[in-house]
């Protein structure tokens, strides 16, 4: 995407200004700050919060995302995601269409969310798949809860909120609130206390 596509965002020189300031380095030279746009595609259906912090390399359509959350390097959010206030989204992670991320959410690195849990590239005529052919089953993470590193957040779950979810593990079901689960599939290991 080039630089005066992000430009023109409606309203938002904000968000554009808390794009990694200052020079960056992509190991050979040195880029200006703003530079790192170059390399983002925010599409104009976007919803941005003030102050929201966004890295090189994400590719954001049709989603929301609330005040003072930071989304991290090579991060997709798909059209209809909703992501709250003061979410930590780290570098590497797939959120789709039907997930909803509460306010003060952490999310690790390489997440993946699910939105159809019987996907198929074509039809039984052999026909492409089309949008009509998806189903989009919804997921929602709620306020406080943190998902480990690496994880697959399987379709249609809750996790609760302050639940922590460790690294690897891959969610079948519904979390409860201030569980710690891991594992494949994700077992509960405990109950922290709430922080
Ligand atoms: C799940 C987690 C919170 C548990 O931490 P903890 O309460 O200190 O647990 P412990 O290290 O005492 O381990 C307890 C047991 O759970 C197991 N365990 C811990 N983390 C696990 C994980 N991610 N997957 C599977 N099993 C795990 C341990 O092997 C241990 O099993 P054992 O009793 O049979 O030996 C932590 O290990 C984790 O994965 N945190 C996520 C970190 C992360 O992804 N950060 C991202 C930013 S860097």
């Amino acid at each position: 995407m080039d630089w005066e596509f992000v430009r023109g965002l409606p309203d938002m020189p904000e968000t554009l200004l808390a794009v990694e300031e200052g020079p960056i380095s992509n190991g050979q030279r040195e880029l200006p700050g703003t530079a790192a746009m170059d390399y983002c595609r925010i599409a104009p259906d976007v919803k941005l919060g003030n102050g929201v912090r966004i890295f090189a390399f994400v590719n954001l359509y049709g989603c929301s995302i609330g005040d003072n959350s930071k989304i991290g390097t090579f991060v997709e959010i798909q059209k209809n995601a909703e992501i709250g206030r003061n979410v930590k989204v780290s570098s590497h992670t797939f959120i789709c269409e039907g997930v909803r991320i509460e306010d003060d959410v952490f999310i690790g690195h390489n997440v993946s969310f699910i939105n159809d849990k019987y996907p198929r590239a074509t039809n039984a005529d052999g026909s492409p798949q089309t949008e009509a052919d998806w189903s989009v089953v919804q997921t929602v993470v709620k306020h406080g809860a943190s998902i480990g590193t690496s994880s697959t957040i399987l379709c249609g779950v809750t996790v609760g909120e302050y639940a922590v979810v460790g690294a690897g593990s891959v969610v079948t079901r519904d979390v409860p609130p201030h569980t710690v689960v891991a594992g494949n599939p994700a077992r509960v290991l405990r109950s922290p206390e709430k922080k």
